[in-house]
C-alpha cells in the first residue's frame, strides 16, 4: 500500500520514499500510475493498482489491491474501492460511493449523488450513500440513481437507469431497470427448475431461489 504527499509517494511496508516522477512507472508493490494521472497528497491505492491516462484521484479516496481504474476516470471525496475492482473509461465517482471488492464498471456509467440538484442550492451536505456490493457488474453507460443499493453479483444492462435497490444475483436492464432474471456469481443465466434450484452452466455451482431471493448452495 502507498499513500501521496508533497507529490511523493510512501510507500507503507518498508518506509521507502520514491520521486513521484519515479512512481509514475511500476515500483516495488507493482502499482502502475500513468505520468498524466493527477494524485492527490494522501489518496490510498493498495498494491497491484493499475491507474491510466488522465485519472484524478482525490486526497481522501482509498483505493484496494490489484485494482484497474481505465482512462479519465475521477474518484472523490472519501470513495472506497474495494480489492480486485475493474473501472472502465469515463466513470466519476463522486462522494457517498462505495465500491466493494470485485465490481466491475462498465465504460460511461454515471453515478449521482444528490436526487434534486439546483444550481443556486447548496446541497452538499446531502449526499446520499450508493453501494454496489461485492461482484457486482454495471453495464457500459448505465445510470445509477443515488440512495440505493446494488446487491451481490447483480448484473446490470448496458444503458440501464437504476432507480431502486437490486437484489444479489438479480439481471436488470431498461429505463428504468427492471429485472428480468437472475444470474450466478460468473454471471450466467439462472433457470430454475419446480424445485427451485438452479445450476449455473459454466461452474456448476447450484443456487436456490427462496421468496424472491436467490441463495448459494
Ligand atoms: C443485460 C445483459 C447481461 C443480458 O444478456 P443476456 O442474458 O445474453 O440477454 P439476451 O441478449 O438474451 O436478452 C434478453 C432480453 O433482454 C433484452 N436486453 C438485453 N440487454 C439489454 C439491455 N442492456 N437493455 C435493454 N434490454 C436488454 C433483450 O433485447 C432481450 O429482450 P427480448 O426477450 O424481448 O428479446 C447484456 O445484454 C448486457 O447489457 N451486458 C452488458 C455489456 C456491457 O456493458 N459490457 C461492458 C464491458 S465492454
Amino acid at each position: 500500500m502507498c499513500f501521496f504527499k508533497n507529490k511523493k509517494s510512501y510507500c507503507q511496508k518498508d518506509g521507502i520514499v520514491l520521486d513521484y516522477s519515479l512512481f509514475c512507472k511500476m515500483n516495488s508493490d507493482k502499482i502502475l500510475i500513468h505520468p498524466s494521472a493527477v494524485i492527490d497528497d494522501g489518496a490510498v491505492l493498495g498494491n497491484g493498482t493499475k491507474i491510466w491516462h488522465f485519472c484524478h484521484l482525490v486526497s481522501t479516496c482509498v483505493i484496494g489491491e490489484n485494482c484497474v481504474l481505465g482512462q479519465n476516470v475521477f474518484v472523490g471525496n472519501r470513495v472506497s474501492i474495494g480489492n480486485g475492482v475493474k473501472i472502465q473509461n469515463n466513470v466519476s465517482l463522486y462522494e457517498g460511493i462505495i465500491i466493494e471488492e470485485n465490481v466491475f464498471v462498465g465504460p460511461s456509467v454515471v453515478f449521482t449523488n444528490v436526487t434534486n440538484p439546483r444550481s443556486f442550492i447548496e446541497r452538499k451536505n446531502e449526499f446520499k450513500k450508493t453501494s454496489i456490493k461485492k461482484g457486482a457488474t454495471i453495464g457500459a453507460n448505465a445510470t445509477i440513481i443515488c440512495g440505493i443499493e446494488i446487491g451481490s453479483f447483480a448484473m446490470i444492462g448496458a444503458g440501464a437507469v437504476v432507480t431502486k435497490n437490486i437484489k444479489p444475483f438479480a439481471l436488470i436492464v431498461g429505463n428504468p431497470a427492471k429485472q428480468i432474471g437472475w444470474v450466478s456469481e460468473a454471471g450466467i443465466r439462472l433457470l430454475f427448475d419446480e424445485d427451485t434450484i438452479a445450476v449455473c452452466t459454466e461452474t456448476g455451482t447450484q443456487y436456490k431461489l427462496n421468496n424472491d431471493i436467490v441463495v448459494k448452495l
